[in-house]
């Protein structure tokens, strides 16, 4: 199997600004690209802003702005927000960059001369702020089924796909392929509305202007989503840099919301297979977030703002959150109550006070200093193997991207550790002089398996995996130099530091 890992998140319209949802996706593609990094895989973490069609062109107008002007503005309120929560990604993407245009226009061309596109006319209705044409039947009470809102007649000349031609391959496709869409009931229903038939894409607009023009055709633009999904392949150097392209493709992941699956799963593989190109290995499509159980909304948006929520919380509190909530493909709920008692319960309480407690006791016990451990007993055995068993289950809740199953398990590791301290008493073993060399293999115990926790959490909370190895005299954790399969080999704590007092990590939160 190759060793690189390629993963997406979407590209987000600049029509709005980022809000919670937005850095869901986000951080979920950097836990995993961290992950894969620290496990020795040469990880491609893509992230960017799907900047053209109609709905960029309009908010351009009511804003007295041209539209790239105001793409301008906003790819720097995304951007700035990645590095404010952390995000590692190694490109950043935008459509109207010039490598993406020309990429889209030649992939345009190549399935034109496959005898896959062809210029026809047509009518439908058309609901603009999704961008969507729909057919009468998928009409939800004669309004858009995604969003709600009014649909319009709409008739124009037209692009077309021929994706009727690719209805057969793709049900191939998926049944080859059963981990293709994720979770599995969204697999299901992808497969059942496949076998209801594939119709013709239409691929171009000629009511507006801000796109990039079909090759030959400039009176057309082609579709917003057929540009934005071409996004994946022209970071990649397609068509000019087809070695670094096949490095990387097919994409082990593209990271999703549930809402634009269709377009991920149909449309995208569609147009890699006209084009000859292999469909990605994977969709994930995760749930919706609603606030204070209200879908969210432009009054809403100030409450998950998601620069006002790190100033608040902090941001590893709000990248644990994130994904420890809610179940990974589940729809959830952000409340300041939900936050708030997981950063008390989960992070101060259980990781915080076991990093706190055992630094306080050493250096009352020890003045700080370790040593090795003796004469273990089932124990201190049985946390050396909770830890190997907890490292293995991560392994395949990474890979089923279980998230909330990684945390669970490494938290039972953390539980463990501290009823362990509860269990065996040091403050007890201190009184007797002659239970000293058992402290000291209690104190040992308790911080190889801190130093394994460190590690664990590192691709959720790099921040504060940093500062607890730094209290620890432990280097910090930057791939490629450290390495997951050397880091997890037990007892690698070096006792020649001092170990002293810092700030609580985790500070509670006063509601
Ligand atoms: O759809 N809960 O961009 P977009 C969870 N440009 N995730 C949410 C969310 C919520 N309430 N709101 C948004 C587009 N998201 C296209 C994509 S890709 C080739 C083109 C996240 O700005 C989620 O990932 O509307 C969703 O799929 C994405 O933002 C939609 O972002
Ligand atoms: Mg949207």
């Amino acid at each position: 199997m190759s060793n690189t890992f390629y993963v997406t998140t979407p590209i987000y319209y600049v029509n709005d600004l980022p809000h919670i949802g937005h850095a869901y996706t986000t951080v979920a593609a950097d836990v995993l690209a961290r992950f894969y990094r620290y496990a020795g895989r040469e990880v491609f973490f893509l992230t960017g802003t799907d900047e053209h069609g109609q709905k960029v062109e309009r908010a351009a107008e009511a804003a007295g702005e041209t539209p790239i002007q105001l793409a301008d503005r906003v790819v720097e309120r995304f951007k700035t927000l990645w590095v404010k929560l952390n995000i590692s990604n190694d490109d950043f993407i935008r459509t109207t960059q010039e490598r993406h245009v020309k990429a889209a226009s030649r992939f345009f061309e190549t399935i034109q001369e496959h005898g896959d596109i062809y210029l026809g006319m047509y009518e439908d209705w058309y609901c603009t702020p999704c961008e969507s044409f729909w057919t009468e039947q998928q009409l939800d009470n004669g309004k858009c089924p995604d969003c709600g809102r009014d649909v319009h007649k709409l008739q124009e000349e037209s692009y077309f796909f021929r994706m009727s031609a690719y209805q057969q391959p793709l049900l191939d496709y998926l049944e080859a392929n059963p981990a293709f869409v994720r979770p599995v009931s969204r697999y299901n229903e992808l497969v059942s509305f496949v076998r209801g038939g594939l119709k013709d894409l239409s691929i171009s607009r000629t009511t507006f202007s801000w796109g990039i023009p079909v090759p030959g055709n400039p009176k057309h633009v082609i579709y917003v989503w057929f540009d934005a999904l071409l996004n994946y392949i022209s970071a990649l150097g397609y068509p000019d840099d087809m070695e670094r392209f096949n490095h990387f493709w097919p994409a082990n992941v593209h990271l999703i919301g549930k809402d634009i699956l269709r377009f991920h799963a149909v449309y995208w593989p569609t147009f890699l297979m006209a084009a000859g190109l292999t469909p990605p290995r994977q969709v994930f499509a995760h749930g919706w977030w609603t606030i204070e159980g209200k879908k969210m909304s432009k009054s809403l948006r100030n409450v998950v703002d998601p620069y006002r929520l790190v100033d608040l919380y902090g941001v590893d509190p709000l990248r644990y959150f994130l994904l420890r909530e809610v179940p990974f493909g589940q729809d959830g709920d952000y409340s300041d109550e939900a936050i708030i008692h997981r950063i008390n319960s989960d992070l101060a309480n259980d990781l915080g006070n076991l990093l706190n407690r055992s630094v306080g006791m050493l250096d009352k016990y020890f003045k700080g200093r370790l040593a090795e451990p003796t004469d273990l007993t089932d124990l201190e055995v049985g946390i050396r193997e909770l830890t190997e068993t907890t490292y293995r289950q991560i392994k395949s809740a990474f890979e089923e991207i279980a998230f909330h199953h990684v945390l669970s398990a490494i938290w039972r590791l953390i539980s463990r550790l501290n009823k362990y301290i509860d269990e065996t008493a040091p403050w007890t073993l201190f009184k007797d002089p002659d239970m000293h060399p058992r402290l000291m293999t209690v104190m040992a115990t308790v911080f190889e398996g801190i130093r394994h926790i460190s590690q664990m959490i590192y691709p959720f909370m790099p921040e504060s995996a940093g500062k607890m190895r730094a209290q620890l005299h432990l280097p910090p954790i930057t791939p490629p130099y450290s390495q997951l399969s050397k880091d997890y080999t037990w007892g690698q704590m070096r006792p020649d530091e001092t170990i002293t007092r810092g700030a609580p990590l985790f500070p509670r939160i006063n509601a």
